[in-house]
């Protein structure tokens, strides 16, 4: 079975409600031929979320819809968290967890990403749980082993099928922002140990299932040649989602590799 790639366009602390919807409306134009190919996914802010799912569902775009975060409890005295039900209430079909930038700087942790993994499946909302290795750790020649222990915490407790249907970024920390990144031969080594550690978690059907994004300083220049890498499923893009033409350009190559 093939996976079907996934560009997803992770903007975090950048546009407004209004460009937010703007920029939707304006990567719709250009990514349209190639949703059948492609699953596109963007991540505004949250208060962006209600003026891009109501443009996606009054002129019934494709485009797939992800939050950057989540609280793990349905309601309750959390002041400024969000939680899966409001994301359901959105239209949320994703939702980041455990980005390098929420482990950084906001307190996230291994124990956090599992809650909140579980709150979402629960809710009926496809994870997407960062993982990647900061500088030191790689110099360290222990970035397979951070990683496959990432993986391990963030899915602890999840059942096979649902582990399936994860989808898995790999961002080295290092390469985030920097124009940086790994060779595709070395980024597939470490999307490579992921898959593994999912088949060995919870069986060959959901490692062969789960989507494996690559994330970090991906950009039109450099996506054609992650692309080809048989572990490598897509990529989740920052800087270069926030312009509808480079990341639909992304798209436009994605696809040129889907099966
Ligand atoms: P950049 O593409 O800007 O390096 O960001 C990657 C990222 O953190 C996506 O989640």
């Amino acid at each position: 079975m093939a996976r079907k790639p996934m560009i997803a366009g992770n903007w975090k602390m950048y546009k407004t409600a209004g460009e937010g919807a703007i920029l939707v409306q304006n990567l719709d134009e250009r990514v349209e031929p190639y949703w059948s190919r492609v699953d596109v996914v963007v991540c505004p802010p949250f208060t962006a979320l209600k003026s891009v799912s109501t443009v996606i569902e009054l002129d019934r775009l494709e485009i797939k819809l992800a939050a950057q975060n989540v609280h793990w409890e349905s309601e309750g005295a959390f002041t400024g968290e969000v939680s899966p039900r409001m994301l359901v209430d959105l239209r949320c079909d994703y939702c980041i967890v455990g980005h390098s930038e929420r482990r950084e700087m906001f307190g996230e942790t291994d124990e956090t990403v599992n809650k909140k993994v579980h709150a979402l499946i629960a809710a009926g909302i496809t994870p997407i749980v960062c993982v990647g290795e900061s500088l030191e750790t790689r110099d360290a020649g222990d970035t397979e082993r951070f990683v496959r222990e990432q993986v391990r915490a963030a899915l602890d407790g999840v059942d096979p099928e649902s582990a399936g249907d994860i989808v898995i970024a790999y961002e080295p920390i290092w390469a985030i922002g920097t124009g940086h990144t790994p060779t595709p031969e070395g980024a597939n080594d470490v999307c490579r140990t992921i898959r593994a550690t999912v088949g060995a978690l919870f069986g060959q059907p959901a490692a062969i299932r789960v989507r494996i994004l690559y994330g970090g300083s991906a950009k039109p220049e450099n996506i054609g040649l992650f692309m080809p890498e048989p572990d490598i499923d897509g990529a989740l893009v920052g800087g270069a989602s926030l312009e509808a033409a480079s990341f639909a350009d992304m798209v436009r190559t994605a696809a040129s590799f889907a099966g």
